[in-house]
């Protein structure tokens, strides 16, 4: 049996509300999803009732923050299947996570004329991180291409690949087309030089199974308020034996064993890369988010998202005047579009007016959305509170808009 839908919207009051003295349709989840009530109240009881600092005090709240923070570790460890949950770092987000990797792991391993590989699909925090890299250290960064349809081109990664490369940093499902990577055979072919991979999971952790210890790739980024969960929070996953090998990332409490005034000793991981107070609060709320995924099952939720992102094809493709960009056979559920010439930003401002949410322009994708030769799109992501009939009114404001001619 399908999802209860309307059931499942209940979980999140933000989606009832007008906008525009519109039902607010929310289609920007690649942006971030919305948050169910149990994330809510999670933050509200953890303020009202354990607010403490973690790891440090010798007492009651401290105690019961410190395992309400370290058994969402666990829930993540679970959620990825991570071997063990010291493999799991909390971050500030995706962006982080892959900061932290070039800031560790680049610096210690990654020098003159050594080869990073990353694709034609990458967001801007998977391309700027490598070039702060590559000019600090000499490196080189190769650039995996795309086919028309928005699709990696396999055998041109084949080609790169050399024993310099050091690194292949690759996202798992583009954020602007919703093109899935096969990163299963990028991982083995890149371990095959003896690389090390980075997967940036910013878009497939909410849509796709993911299995670190399958996908057997060294590191994997994604962010929380992706998967319903808080804003300003990510986890970085690395292979025990890879983030050992690595120096800290930050200094400070927390990621030390022991400081004297001559030097420092390092604390075990996951510690040795959190200094600081963490985000506390918000890791105990992502718990709650994670059972609510849980409990509706990541295949149940696939399933709805993979039908709704069928069903707007059919109806959005025969409008005259749309065109869809980013047309890969393995997709997560994210549509990306212009109508005739107009601009992306116009049509955005259009559908607002009609009560939906949905990101417009470059989507932080600019050398993508050159190689495509266009400035934007208007992208719609769906999520698995959106439903069918939210879609038919997508498909009946863009054929009015469509209707439009251009000056
Ligand atoms: N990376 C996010 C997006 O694609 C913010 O919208």
């Amino acid at each position: 049996m399908g999802l209860d839908i309307a059931k499942i919207r209940e979980q999140f009051p933000v989606l009832n509300q007008e906008v525009h003295g519109k039902p607010l349709v929310y289609f920007d989840n690649a942006a971030t999803t919305q948050k169910p009530r149990s994330v809510l109240d999670a933050l509200t009881n953890y303020y009202s009732k354990d607010n403490s600092n973690i790891h440090r005090g010798a007492h009651a709240l401290a105690d019961r923050a410190t395992r309400y923070y370290e058994e969402t570790r666990e829930a993540i460890m679970h959620f990825i299947n991570a071997r063990e949950s010291a493999e799991i770092i909390f971050t500030k987000g995706t962006t982080e996570g892959i900061n932290l990797v070039a800031s560790t792991f680049g610096r210690k391993f990654i020098g003159k004329g050594d080869e990073i590989i990353i694709s034609a699909l990458e967001h801007h925090s998977n391309i700027v991180p490598w070039h702060m890299l590559c000019e600090e250290k000499g490196a080189v960064l190769k650039v995996i291409p795309i086919n028309e349809a928005g699709e990696l081109i396999y055998e041109e990664f084949e080609k790169l690949l050399t024993p310099n490369t050091k690194l292949v940093s690759i996202v798992h499902a583009s954020n602007a087309l919703g093109s899935i990577n096969p990163v299963k055979k990028i991982i083995d072919s890149a371990h095959a030089v003896g690389a090390k991979v980075l997967l940036d999971g910013a878009q497939s952790s909410s849509h796709l199974h993911i299995d670190v210890q399958d996908l057997d790739c060294d590191f994997f980024a994604f962010s929380a308020h992706k998967l319903y969960g808080p804003t300003g929070l990510g986890c970085l996953y690395g292979k025990r034996e890879v983030f050992e090998s690595m120096p800290p990332y930050q200094g400070g409490g927390e990621m030390i064993k022991e400081v004297t005034y001559e030097k420092t000793t390092y604390n075990e991981i996951p510690f040795k890369f959190e200094a600081g107070t963490p985000n506390i609060a918000d890791v105990i709320a992502f718990k709650s988010a994670l059972e609510f995924i849980n409990e509706l099952g990541k295949d149940a939720i696939k399933a709805h998202e993979d039908e709704l992102l069928a069903y707007a094809n059919e109806l959005l493709l025969p409008i005259k005047g749309f065109v869809p960009i980013g047309t890969a056979k393995e997709k997560v559920s994210v549509i990306s579009f212009n109508i005739n010439a107009m601009h992306p930003y116009d049509v955005g401002m259009m559908l607002d007016a009609n009560g939906f949410a949905v990101r417009t322009g470059h989507h932080c994708t600019q050398p993508l959305m050159k190689r495509l030769g266009i400035e934007g799109t208007v992208r719609a992501s769906f999520s698995v509170y959106n439903s069918k009939s939210e879609i038919e009114k997508l498909a009946e404001s863009v054929t009015r808009i469509a209707r439009i001619k251009n000056k």
